[in-house]
């Protein structure tokens, strides 16, 4: 896949570090050392520029209190989670809200809605984490990327297929906490990508949606099924 500069790694999960074409490093849901899909070598967060939080979950949130620490990037997030985010990590936090687009280093990133929860474990208690969001990331050489987060099928992805336009779709496929193969390929009618890459699945026992299930559902899509530790582009 020619992503014009851009190079996306998987490292498992729903974890993406992408490099931009203007040199940035992008982190999407920074989950590593407990991440047992993550390799080895990448469990050591070198550098990264922006951090996108999708929701509060700790398989998603679990490294981002201490990467924000050590490495100062900007980090993203729902409103109520990033002012968790703040409290903890003493940083600010770049909050915002659905529908609301900021420019953030050589990117610009969409938040779009996600159908599923967002409370925040803390301490023993579970605290509100406002609500769950998917990212479409517009790099500087014109590429959109979405990432859906955590989520069910929604009819709105359509809308997010009219107005955005991502040409790759990161979508859950696991099933139990989220969409699986069946759902997610009527997800790719409604996004209408030209490619798809299946995350959120095969981590535990319960997320059992393949991305070759995906493959024979999914019509006039590419299905780009990537191993973790796997760069693209
Ligand atoms: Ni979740
Ligand atoms: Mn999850």
């Amino acid at each position: 896949m020619n992503l014009k500069g851009i190079k996306l790694t998987w490292l498992g999960h729903a974890t993406f570090r992408i490099e931009t074409p203007g040199g940035k490093t992008v982190i999407i849901d920074p989950w590593v050392v407990g991440n047992p899909m993550c390799p080895q070598n990448e469990k050591d967060v070198k550098t990264v520029d922006v951090l996108l939080c999708t929701h509060a979950h700790g398989d998603h949130i679990g490294d981002a209190v201490e990467i924000a620490k050590q490495h100062n990037p900007v980090v993203v997030a729902i409103y109520e989670l990033g002012l968790w985010l703040e409290r903890k990590t003493g940083k600010q936090v770049s909050g915002m809200g659905k529908g609301g687009t900021q420019t953030v280093g050589d990117l610009k990133v969409t938040m779009v809605h996600a159908d599923h929860s967002c409370g925040i474990e803390d301490g023993g208690q579970v605290i509100y984490g406002g609500e769950a969001c998917g990212y479409v990331i517009e790099f500087s050489n014109g590429i959109k990327m979405y990432h859906a987060g955590d989520t069910a099928v929604f009819g709105d992805m359509r809308i997010i297929g009219d107005l955005y336009a991502p040409s790759i779709a990161m979508l859950p496929i696991g099933g139990h906490y989220t969409m699986g193969p069946r759902e997610a390929a009527y997800a790719c009618k409604l996004l209408r990508p030209k490619a798809v890459i299946p995350m959120h699945f095969g981590t535990f026992p319960v997320l059992t949606g393949k991305p070759s299930e995906l493959k024979k559902l999914a019509k006039g899509v590419e299905v780009v099924e990537m191993k973790p530790g796997q760069t693209i582009g």
